[in-house]
């Protein structure tokens, strides 16, 4: 019996290490440890022998019990690492050192029309800045000659942080830095995403973008500010576009303009898009408040300037005729990877 033990675990080490599957290594603990197994078996043939036989046999029966349970336990972690392995190596690699051209993505719109005119900005001596997304009430409002309890404040639907700091409203709010940083002359031009407390629906969203633009020179006037406008919105619609200039107020500018754009659908001569007025809404904008300037450490009775305040995402809307601006933050594949890059 001895030898029926010996030659039962050769057997059982031999079959185990031939099981390459889960169900096979579970089917072999059914065949040897199960209440019909062969190990099972041999217990209930000591039946048979005697007494003193029966220790002995008992033991060796037994260690051939434990060795099956350990080895089958083992070969199961043993199958499962090699599974996840192969499911591993066979899986499509994600290769981050691959050329932009080679994964398949593609730009938000916004991305796409925030560089055009970075470049077209940066073509005219503009340089680009960047701005924190949280900023203090000076820099939102008080700096911008929008003081407490200011009515003005009304628009802007302020998300405050406890500590009195707020996510920036509008991309005005980094002006005071740029004046401080770089003294007159200057010419920048500062995107940013901008938040609003807004209800959202069609065309409102409480995560936006602007593109916030500066010069400042001396003798700066409206035309100057018509001229650069004027160009740049050309080269972003790719045909010429008239511009229009009617009277906005914002207290950091004086005066204040919105300017408008001739329609795009009908080139102006009226259309359900521009409610047949043949102008489109685009961009408030004027000339800097001397208050402003002064904050900013810049003397208003030397230097003057302009500002404007583009609306991104309606930018983004307009060129590539997007007609709801929850789509921008949706994560919608279907409507983002239309956007290929440039
Ligand atoms: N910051 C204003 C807003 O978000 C827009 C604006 C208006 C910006 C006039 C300007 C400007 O630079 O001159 O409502």
């Amino acid at each position: 019996m001895k030898e029926r033990i010996e030659a039962l675990k050769a057997e059982f080490d031999r079959v185990l290490s031939d099981a390459k599957k889960l169900d096979e290594a579970e089917k072999i603990r059914v065949a040897y440890l199960g209440k019909k197994g062969s190990v099972t078996e041999l217990l209930k043939m000591l039946q048979n022998v005697s007494n003193e036989e029966k220790k002995e046999l008992g033991q060796h029966i037994n260690l051939l019990k434990k060795h099956a349970e350990a080895r089958i336990a083992e070969r199961l972690e043993e199958i499962k690492k090699a599974e996840t392995e192969a499911l591993v190596s066979s899986a499509k690699k994600y290769d981050v050192t691959l050329p932009v051209s080679e994964i398949s993505g593609s730009y938000s719109p916004i991305t796409l029309v925030q560089r055009e005119v970075e470049e077209i900005f940066a073509s005219m001596g503009f340089t680009i800045e960047d701005f924190s997304e949280i900023v203090n009430d000076y820099e939102c409002f008080e700096s911008l000659n929008i003081p407490k309890n200011h009515p003005a404040r009304d628009t802007h639907d302020t998300y405050y942080l406890d500590n009195g700091q707020v996510l920036k409203t509008h991309t005005s709010a980094a002006q005071n830095h740029i004046m401080r940083k770089y003294g007159p002359p200057l010419r920048a031009i500062f995107p940013g995403r901008c938040f609003r407390n807004e209800s959202i629906d069609a065309s409102h969203e409480n995560t936006f973008f602007q593109l916030e633009g500066m010069m400042i020179d001396k003798n700066i006037s409206i035309s100057n500010l018509i001229y650069f406008m004027k160009s740049m919105l050309s080269e972003v619609f790719e045909r010429d576009v008239k511009v229009r200039l009617r009277p906005g107020f914002f207290p950091f500018v004086e005066p204040g303009f919105e300017l408008d754009i001739s329609c795009l659908i009908c080139g102006g001569e009226g259309c359900p898009s521009c409610k047949n007025s043949g102008w489109l809404e685009l961009c408030p904008c004027g000339m800097i408040h001397p208050r402003v300037l002064e904050m900013g450490g810049i003397d208003p009775e030397e230097y003057t300037g302009f500002a404007f305040g583009l609306g991104l995402t309606r930018l983004a809307m307009m060129k590539y005729g997007i007609k709801d601006i929850r789509d921008f933050n949706s994560g919608s594949l279907k409507t983002l990877s239309q956007f290929k890059h440039i």
